[in-house]
């Protein structure tokens, strides 16, 4: 019998209360383990902000979006005492372990508290699927059938007017979303963090598919992705940044709106979709991805597999080491962009 805390930060993602159902489930029936819910990220566990996590408690989670813990970007590391008062909490509630749910920051934190001698057992999650280690995480297949949804609607209202549509996904450094999005939906452009793009090539791309006899387009952007330096005004966008320093991004899509109709002459309009990608149900394939992960998770903790974070490698569900997944981002694989090219180039 274990006692673990378990707590969701960064931003939600579809699939976090499938995960925090499948490590009660397989923790209570199969060891016997006692689970706490820390509300809010690590902010719950600065505050000893806790509820008992029960089957009764977690019953019927596995459909609903959001986190039934609430989440923040509460960085412990932020303030002197923070670590000490994570640990002040984790004895106070006799806990021998924590399974954080989150992306690069919130197990960020769980690796350096590791390096510490904190016991934890990571879940790898974000809608951007920039974290390494793994395949996939839970929540971007989500992400991605949102946006591409959403491209097939602007199809039908850009090709009624002859308008080019720029829909701007989420990908703060990686442009995942943008490229199975636009893949998935024909979009004749996919801009990407990866490779800053040059406006005059869009535009030119844009004019040839119409000279063509195509009278509209659509143009998938990462919020992320920026226009090689010197090529093109942003305008002011007043960044204000988060507790672990990241720009608070959106808005690439509105210049883009801008400098696509006054060089081409083509009404454009855009979109950006936002939180909307992060919201809802999840997918068949996250529901699975996120209760693997979370069964996974709690067969790890009674392994003792602490400083690890679970992961989808080809088929298999596996630990891995926390320090691989954080030290870097996972950008966008070249083969995949290169693909995508084909029909856009
Ligand atoms: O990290 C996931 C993410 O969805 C990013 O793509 C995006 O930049 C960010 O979260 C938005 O965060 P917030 O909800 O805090 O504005």
């Amino acid at each position: 019998m274990t006692r673990i805390g378990v707590l969701t930060g960064g931003g939600d993602c579809p699939g976090l209360n499938a995960v925090i159902r499948a490590v009660v489930r397989k923790g209570i029936t199969h060891y016997g383990d006692a689970f706490l819910g820390f509300r809010y990220g690590w902010a719950g566990v600065l505050e000893d902000n806790a509820i008992e996590l029960t089957l009764e408690e977690t019953s019927g989670l596995l459909p609903r979006g959001g986190t039934m813990l609430g989440s923040s970007r509460t960085n412990p590391y932020g303030t002197d005492d923070g670590p000490a008062r994570i640990r002040a909490t984790l004895e106070a509630n006799e806990l021998d372990a924590l399974i954080p749910i989150g992306g690069e920051d919130t197990l960020g934190v769980a690796r350096r508290l590791a390096s510490e001698g904190v016991n934890v057992v990571g879940v790898p999650k974000t809608i951007d699927n920039d974290l390494n280690g793994t395949d996939f995480t839970f929540g971007f297949q989500t992400a991605v059938q949102i946006a591409t949804d959403a491209i097939d609607r602007l199809h039908t209202t850009a090709e009624s007017h002859n308008r080019v549509l720029v829909v701007e996904v989420m990908g703060r450094h990686a442009g995942w979303i943008a490229t199975y999005a636009g893949m998935a939906g024909g979009a004749d452009a996919i801009l990407v963090p990866e490779r800053p793009f040059d406006i005059d090539q869009v535009c030119d791309h844009l004019r040839r598919r119409h000279a063509r006899g195509r009278s509209f387009s659509i143009v998938a952007v990462s919020e992320g992705a920026v226009p090689i330096d010197g090529t093109m005004e942003l305008g002011d966008s007043g960044v204000t940044t988060d507790a672990f320093g990241h720009a608070r991004l959106g808005g690439i899509a509105v210049a883009l709106e801008r400098e696509i109709e006054a060089r081409t002459g083509f009404e454009t309009r855009m979109t950006i979709l936002g939180h909307v990608q992060r919201g809802g149900t999840p997918t068949a394939y996250d529901r699975v991805l996120a209760t693997r992960f979370g069964v996974a998770a709690v067969d790890a903790v009674e392994r003792r597999e602490f400083g690890t974070m679970v992961a989808l490698r080809g088929p298999e569900v596996r630990t891995v080491n926390l320090d691989e997944a954080v030290a870097e981002p996972k950008l966008l694989d070249p083969a995949l962009y290169e693909t995508a090219q084909v029909f856009f180039g």
